[in-house]
Parts: structure tokens; C-alpha cells; sequence
């Protein structure tokens, strides 16, 4: 596995509940840093889950130091990179956006309580709903918008490409795919860029089972809060740890992520998912399809939604 490239890597997650834990977990287990902290609200509730996480480091054989504090932000002092997970999670019945008049409040103080003690840090915000609260962070860290952006597309296509290999009966480690928009309803999976083991997808499915996997991509975050009553955690905490890696070994991947669009797509002053390339820069390049008509149409209704709740976040001038 290649070297951490920096002397000392040290990387702060926000939020201990469930999706903050599990990326925690994730990257400890990968070994991306010399020292994570889990940063909470409820007393010694990061401390906790910290604990517990250290002590799986013998079992798993990592030396990733995991630490937890009670909102005391000078612990994280000097972190690389930093995840946002804090606010609330989705309920049945919810919609990502009914989260916005808490979580954008807990989203700008967390920005703001990180950057005063790393203000070189990147950061992933991976709260709900995703495009504004990403948004949020841009407008509360004031800085370059290549250094603060969303994840999304990782868990999406992430989805998208789980429901293909059952399908096809294949390796999901095969299944390649790009997805664009907001991370709701609206979200745009590609078929035309996605391939198996390099083969188009379109060539080994028929496309009524691709369009109903392409629908319950779509709806990928509500079947699991539907089942568990809470949003899930497993994909997301994994997925935003894979932007760890990328960002700290400076992989220079190519993900859908959740960025500033200024002019991309035709579209301007828009946080939303765009194929990007991922190194130790942050975002290092937003690539640009060669979309067709419907797949243009798809992305601009994806992301006239997303401006809709955007507004919600201007109306609540908080900045
Ligand atoms: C989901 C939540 C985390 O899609 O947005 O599962």
C-alpha cells in the first residue's frame, strides 16, 4: 500500500452518530492518518464511540490513534482534512430537505469551530440535505470552493452500481458509473457511461430492469429509511472515507461529487454533483461530459431543484 506522503496526518470527523462513526472507523481501518478526531455535541459521546473504535485497532491491526472530544475544537487543531456529519438524520416520511432550519445552523458553527483551528483544511461536508449544507459550508468557511465540497456521488453510484451487480450477477468492483444533480429524487444516473468490466451497461441489461434500477438508485436513501427508521451509514460513512483516501494519497480518483458549479453544465453559483477529479489539492479538476440533449434536460430539472431549497438556506440569512 503506498506511504502516507506528510509527516503527520491528522484528520477530524464531526458528528459521532452513526455515519460519523463509521467513516471514523473506515479510516482508521485504512490507516489514512497517524491521528483521527471524533468531534461530538452530547457529552462524552465521541469519546466513547473513540474508545471503542481504538480498541478494535489490536484486533484489526491499525495504528491510526482515535480520539473523541466533547466539542472542545482545539483537539482538532492542525487537521488535513475534516468530515461534517453532524445534524439530524432523516425520519420515515421525511424528505432530505425538511432538515435544512436545523442542520444549517449546526453546519455553519461546526465551519466556522473547525476552520479556527484549521484553516488549510479541506472539508467534506456529508450532511442533509447534501448540495445546501455543502453550500452552507462554502458560504460560512469563505475560502476556495476546490477545498470545501459534498459527498454524494460516491454513495449514489455506490447504490446504483450494488443493485447492478446483483442484477447481472457480477463483481461490483467491475461496475463503473457516473451520476450527476442533487442528492434526492432528482439525482441523474448515466447509463450511457456505465460499463461493466468495460462493456456498456446497456449492452448486458435490458432496459426496463435498468430503468427500474436507475429509479431505485434514485430513491436508494428512502428504502433504507423506511426499513431502519433512520438513514443508513454503512455506504455513506464508507463512501466520504474513500474521499479521505483520495485526498490524503493524493489518488487523484474521478468521483461524482458535490461541487461549485461556475459556468460547468451551464450552470453557475450551484453546489451539485459533477464528475471531479479527487487529490491533495481537493478538487483538482471538475470534468465536463459531453452530455446529450436528455441527459442536459435531466441535470438542469435536478438542478432547478436543488436552487429551490438553496433559496430556503438565502431566505434564513444566516450569512
Ligand atoms: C442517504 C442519506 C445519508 O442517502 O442521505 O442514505
Amino acid at each position: 500500500m503506498q506511504k502516507i506522503k506528510n509527516s503527520y496526518m491528522k484528520i477530524t470527523v464531526v458528528g459521532a452518530g452513526n455515519v460519523g462513526a463509521t467513516c471514523a472507523d473506515v479510516i482508521a481501518h485504512k490507516e489514512l492518518a497517524n491521528e483521527v478526531v471524533l468531534v461530538d455535541i452530547k457529552e462524552n459521546f465521541a469519546e466513547g464511540k473513540a474508545l471503542d473504535i481504538w480498541q478494535t485497532a489490536p484486533v484489526n491491526m491499525y495504528d491510526t490513534r482515535i480520539k473523541g472530544s466533547t466539542n472542545d475544537y482545539s483537539k482538532t487543531a492542525g487537521s488535513e482534512v475534516v468530515v461534517i456529519t453532524s445534524g439530524l438524520p432523516r425520519k420515515p416520511g421525511m424528505s432530505r430537505d425538511d432538515l435544512i432550519s436545523t442542520n444549517a445552523g449546526i453546519v455553519k458553527s461546526v465551519t466556522e469551530n473547525i476552520l479556527k483551528y484549521s484553516p488549510d483544511a479541506i472539508i467534506i461536508v456529508v450532511s442533509n440535505p447534501l448540495d445546501v449544507m455543502t453550500y452552507c459550508a462554502y458560504l460560512a468557511a469563505k475560502k476556495d470552493s476546490r477545498k470545501v465540497f459534498g459527498m454524494a456521488g460516491v454513495l449514489d453510484t455506490a447504490r446504483y452500481r450494488a443493485f447492478l451487480a446483483e442484477a447481472l450477477d457480477c463483481s461490483p468492483k467491475d461496475i463503473q458509473a457516473v451520476l450527476m444533480g442533487g442528492h434526492g429524487d432528482t439525482m441523474v444516473p448515466l447509463p450511457r457511461y456505465t460499463t461493466v468490466g468495460g462493456i456498456p451497461v446497456t449492452e448486458l441489461i435490458a432496459e426496463d430492469k435498468l430503468n427500474a434500477i436507475i429509479d431505485r438508485t434514485k430513491k436508494g436513501g428512502g428504502e433504507i429509511v423506511n426499513l431502519l427508521g433512520t438513514s443508513a451509514w454503512y455506504a455513506p460513512g464508507a463512501a466520504a472515507a474513500q474521499m479521505v483516501e483520495a485526498i490524503v494519497r493524493d489518488q487523484k480518483r474521478i468521483f461524482p461529487v458535490c461541487a461549485l458549479l461556475n459556468g460547468e453544465y451551464g450552470l453557475n453559483n450551484i453546489y451539485m454533483g459533477v464528475p471531479v477529479k479527487l487529490g491533495k489539492n481537493g478538487i483538482e479538476e471538475i470534468i465536463e461530459l459531453k452530455l446529450n440533449a436528455d441527459e442536459m434536460q435531466l441535470v438542469k430539472e435536478s438542478a432547478v431543484a436543488v436552487k429551490e431549497v438553496m433559496e430556503v438556506l438565502d431566505n434564513m440569512k444566516m450569512f
